[in-house]
């Protein structure tokens, strides 16, 4: 299998570390448009497989998508990073220009591959994205669910002092302020989360999800990698290996949960097909009308890069 990372700042090349140590891919294509970026990164990654015992080969390209050509899937991470004070959306002017041109690239040398987008707006990029590779829907999907559900089970986790392992969740709607916890379809070892975790602790810690991507910016100065990049190395498993996992992926919606022509959250079947289904849970009134409200967040960005008159 080949897979390729476009961007080698810190979450792309975090995604091609995990895929390499964790043997996702045998043939991994690290690209950066920053000269020499990418091949550094790449002979780093490939200087730990006599340590961490593995024969992934981790190679690195400035900007030569010709070295990209017949990947299985494609992860694409470029675009900048939120600073402290800036929303994802405040992204959209520099990344939707660099996506576009990333996809248009990619499909061109590789037009079978699977396409994950992880850059920021991720919900919009990943519409971006689809409108650039103009192809099947289910293969082009958006990285958040996995890394914004990864948050809420890391906090249950920490607040019962319990194996993160043992906790399920689902999250919908945008990868922002507005995205959606399911405290309802959340489970600690088979018991719902309800009964172990009072409401209004609950509520503090799907507050802390939904903001958990800024709380990062603000210590670090810059956005997340370690988590994103291994969200994203995990779905390109789910891909690679058929695995047929369940995740909450940012898919393009075609009347599911009643909404059309829009990219957002929701659960699916990740195989070698990409998306194999989109599972419609039974939303209650409260859940829906917040999901509404996320859509109509995600709606506005679309706004913004329908303005900026790319395709
Ligand atoms: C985050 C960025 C990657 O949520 O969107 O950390």
């Amino acid at each position: 299998m080949k897979v390729t990372v476009v961007g080698a700042g810190n979450v792309g090349a975090t995604c091609a570390d995990v895929l390499a140590h964790r043997e996702i891919a045998n043939e991994i294509v690290l690209l950066d448009i920053k000269p020499g970026f990418a091949e550094g990164k790449a002979l780093d990654i490939w200087q730990t497989a006599p340590i961490n015992l593995y024969d992934s080969r981790t190679v690195g390209s400035t900007n030569d998508y010709a070295a990209t050509a017949n990947s299985d899937v494609v992860v694409i991470t470029s675009g900048l990073p939120r600073k402290p004070g800036m929303s994802r959306d405040d992204l959209i002017a520099t990344n939707a220009g660099i996506v576009k041109s990333v996809t248009e690239n990619i499909v061109k040398y590789s037009p079978d591959a699977i396409i994950v987008i992880v850059s920021n707006p991720l919900d919009v990029m990943t519409y971006c994205a689809f409108l650039a590779a103009k192809v099947d829907c289910k293969k082009v999907f958006g990285m958040a669910g996995i890394l914004d559900t990864a948050r809420y089970r890391a906090f249950i986790a920490s607040e019962l002092n319990c194996s993160p392992k043992d906790i399920q969740a689902v999250l919908m709607g945008g990868h922002g302020d507005t995205m959606v916890p399911l405290p309802r379809y959340t489970t600690v070892g088979g018991i719902p989360v309800t009964e172990l975790i009072s409401e209004e602790k609950l509520k503090s810690i799907v507050d802390r999800t939904k903001t958990g991507g800024g709380e990062i910016v603000n210590l670090l100065g810059t956005s997340a990698w370690y988590a994103p990049g291994a969200a994203a190395a995990q779905m390109v498993e789910a891909i690679v290996r058929d695995q047929k996992r369940i995740f909450p992926v940012c898919a393009l919606l075609n009347g599911e949960y009643g909404m059309k022509d829009i990219y957002l959250g929701v659960p699916v079947k990740l195989g070698k097909n990409g998306i194999e289904e989109i599972i419609e849970l039974k939303l209650n009134d409260s859940e829906k009308a917040l999901l509404e409200s996320s859509a109509t967040s995600v709606k506005e960005v679309m706004g913004v890069l329908d303005s900026m008159n790319l395709f």
